[in-house]
């Protein structure tokens, strides 16, 4: 492959130039250089993250539970999705930003796909669309690239089945296994520039990354994975309660914030706030 200088190293140091593209992926798949992706449903989200040198951020179908106070992704909608994939794109200048394509809005027919992926390209101004699912997507993966739209796959536990799957499960064990790998290697026949896999064991992951000549994303997918992916919420402890066993709390944000809170409300009672500097004279 022609090269093409990616503008992120997977650090912040690194001097960031222009908007990072499927080809910069592919790069960093032969280097061997892990990189991170997030989600990122808001502008200062993405306007953080984006500096941060995250090189894909991924409106997700999970701002379900992490926005919108769903219990599932099932219930979201395209309406919920595409004013957050336009908040997202319009902050990120350097990052490729994915959009989640939601439950119901593409598995009818690949022109029903088609449909919903335009949406997202011309509204939300998205770079790139995320669809779950294996082989059986092959026909709507298929018809989407050749109208133009990147599709990012997603394997093993895909969230909007989770009913059909029984609810939280690791998939891919056992036979599973090549359940996976049959899933992931059509994926990337049909013209797929990377594969989410959620929740399944190492090795299958492993494997799996091992076959394919795109990237592989990991969640809950262990360590040999081309790339991770966390829900910010998740990254940056502002969820409550107990989390996954695949996620990494890097920061306390529930706490800065329930602090910063009750600090505003002690100041307000006091009449500490507003002082003057927070006051305009006559
Ligand atoms: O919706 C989402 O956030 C996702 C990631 C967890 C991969 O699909």
């Amino acid at each position: 492959m022609t090269e093409v200088t990616a503008p992120y190293g997977t650090g912040a140091q690194a001097a960031p130039q222009k908007r990072i593209r499927i080809p910069h992926l592919m790069q960093m798949k032969e280097r061997g250089e892990h990189w991170a992706m997030l989600t990122a449903y808001d502008m200062y989200a993405a306007e953080i993250f984006d500096a941060a040198g995250i090189p894909v951020l991924l409106v997700g179908d999970s701002a379900g539970n992490n926005v919108f106070g769903f219990e599932t992704t099932v219930p979201v909608t395209v309406d919920h999705l595409v004013p957050l994939v336009r908040a997202v794109t319009s902050a990120a200048k350097r990052a490729m930003v994915v959009a989640d394509l939601p439950f119901g809005s593409y598995q009818a027919s690949p022109q029903q796909a088609l449909a919903t992926a335009t949406r997202f390209m011309k509204e939300g101004l998205a770079h790139a669309v995320k669809l779950e699912g294996g082989a059986p997507m092959v026909p709507e993966v298929e018809l989407l690239v050749r109208a133009g739209i990147p599709v990012m796959g997603h394997i093993g536990f895909t969230p909007q089945s989770e009913h059909v799957l029984g609810g939280y499960r690791v998939q891919g064990r056992g036979a599973g296994a090549e359940k996976l790998m049959d899933d992931a290697l059509a994926l990337e026949r049909a013209g797929c520039f990377a594969v989410v896999m959620e929740m399944v064991p190492v090795g299958a992951a492993q494997a799996v990354t091992e076959a394919l000549k795109i990237p592989t994303i990991g969640i809950g997918a262990g360590p040999h994975c081309d790339a991770q992916v966390l829900v910010w919420q998740d990254m940056a402890g502002l969820r409550g309660g107990r989390a996954p066993r695949f996620v990494k709390k890097y920061a306390n944000l529930r706490e800065e914030l329930g602090k910063a809170a009750a600090a505003y409300a002690a100041d307000v009672a006091s009449g500490a706030f507003p002082a003057a500097e927070n006051s305009f004279e006559e």
